[in-house]
């Protein structure tokens, strides 16, 4: 460990004895599946603590009163099965039209859930499902101490995070017989939560959610340990697949934005992996991104923890070697240097689940030894 983070940490074990937590009370909000246009409140600040905690759930909504046409919210849950990475799951939550995030939005009105599933046998299965007009329609979204709850309209699905302790568990259902899906994703959180280039023990009056200029990034779970059970209709052979795993990597961010997704991004480059040791149980969960905004000035962050121990985020501006992403068709290698003290390699083979997303089987170089497991990454780019 590098003295000044040593001494950062006593700072804090100090600043911590001396302290009285002061967490958000639970609250409960209400979105409608219509449109409105005028002005909305971007909260880009993070609630901050004396104690180095948290006291806000990291993934609360922060585009108030509700999202505009062009403003946007969003809420990623993923998971892969770390025994064959061909079995992924993707849940992406948007109150958005389909102006301000393309593909991901809502055609008519606000409210609308992505479902992705990739099998064993190389083929996927996605589905849109937009929520009704009207009552039935709206999202109501409660956060617990340092969690959330949310049921999206009349889609068929709905989360539910307790919030109670640093490591919280989620549940992503979803019903739907129109799309003949039925199940359940577990995540049970290993990671404390993280905002975009700093861990919550290094939450300052400075820390801004503001990635780049007008998006906005939290990670309530950085790395979960993820159970899937699903039964899925086939649409050919009119009979069910499922997807089962208990031996998955699991993830949930929240994404925000107060003008369109392209409006505020060339090119998003994200992803992450967790890698174990092959001679100890040791393992490192790691998360990094490189953006281009519209001026195509670069943004890069990375996230590593050793899990269990210590966790390192860092943000840097401009070309820098904090994260090198080199892209071929055999798979991305990402470079990570934090500091002189460590050195991430990592590769991982590109299985394409869909275009600009893989999931894949992950290979590193930590400190010299080998390190191996499984990762996700994701391009998103401007036409
Ligand atoms: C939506 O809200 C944002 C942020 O306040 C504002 O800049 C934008 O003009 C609004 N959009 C519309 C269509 O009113
Ligand atoms: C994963 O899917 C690919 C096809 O995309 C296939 O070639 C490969 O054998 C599958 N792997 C496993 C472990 O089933
Ligand atoms: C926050 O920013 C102010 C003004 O730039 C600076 O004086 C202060 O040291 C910063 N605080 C921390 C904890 O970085």
């Amino acid at each position: 460990m590098k003295l000044s983070i040593l001494l950062a940490c006593i700072g804090i074990v100090l600043a911590t004895r001396h302290c009285h937590d002061d967490p958000e009370p639970p609250q409960t909000y209400v979105f409608s599946n219509t449109r409105s246009s005028g002005p909305v409140q971007t909260n880009w600040t993070p609630k901050y603590s004396a104690c180095h905690h948290a006291s806000e759930p990291l993934d609360k909504p922060r585009v108030m009163p509700q999202p505009n046409t062009t403003a946007w919210s969003k809420w990623h849950f993923d998971a892969v099965n770390q025994n064959n990475p061909n079995e992924s799951i993707a849940f992406t939550f948007v109150l958005g039209t389909e102006y301000a995030l393309p593909k991901e939005g809502s055609k008519t009105g606000l409210v609308t859930v992505n479902v992705m599933f990739s099998f064993a046998d190389g083929t996927t299965k996605e589905v849109k499902i937009d929520s009704g007009e009207g009552e039935a329609g709206k999202v109501v979204f409660q956060t617990t101490q340092y969690g959330s709850t949310a049921t999206w309209g009349n889609t068929g699905t709905r989360w539910s995070g307790n919030g109670l302790a640093d490591f919280p568990t989620y549940a992503v259902e979803i019903e739907s017989e129109e799309h003949g899906i039925h199940g359940t994703l577990e995540l049970v959180s290993t990671s404390t939560g993280r905002y975009p280039c700093v861990t919550v023990p290094y939450l300052s009056e400075n820390t801004t959610l503001q990635t780049l200029s007008g998006l906005g990034w939290t990670n309530q779970i950085p790395a979960a340990k993820a159970i899937a059970h699903f039964t899925i209709r086939s649409d050919e052979r009119r009979k069910s697949t499922t997807l089962n795993f208990d031996n998955g990597l699991g993830y949930h961010d929240y994404l925000f934005g107060d003008r369109p997704y392209f409006s505020a991004v060339k090119l998003w480059q994200w992803g992450h992996a967790l890698v174990t040791s092959s001679s100890s149980t040791a393992s490192y969960s790691l998360i990094w991104f490189q953006a281009a905004d519209i001026a195509s000035k670069t943004f890069t962050g990375v996230y590593v923890e050793e899990v269990g121990k210590d966790a390192e985020a860092q943000c840097a501006d401009g070309d820098n070697e904090l994260l090198k992403l080199e892209d071929n068709d055999a798979g991305t290698y990402v470079k990570i240097r934090i500091g002189s003290d460590l050195t991430v390699d990592l590769v991982i083979k590109k299985q394409e689940v869909r275009p600009g997303r893989w999931v894949g089987p992950a290979l590193a170089t930590i400190e010299g030894s080998e390190w191996t497991g499984t990762g996700v990454v994701e391009t998103l780019k401007s036409h």
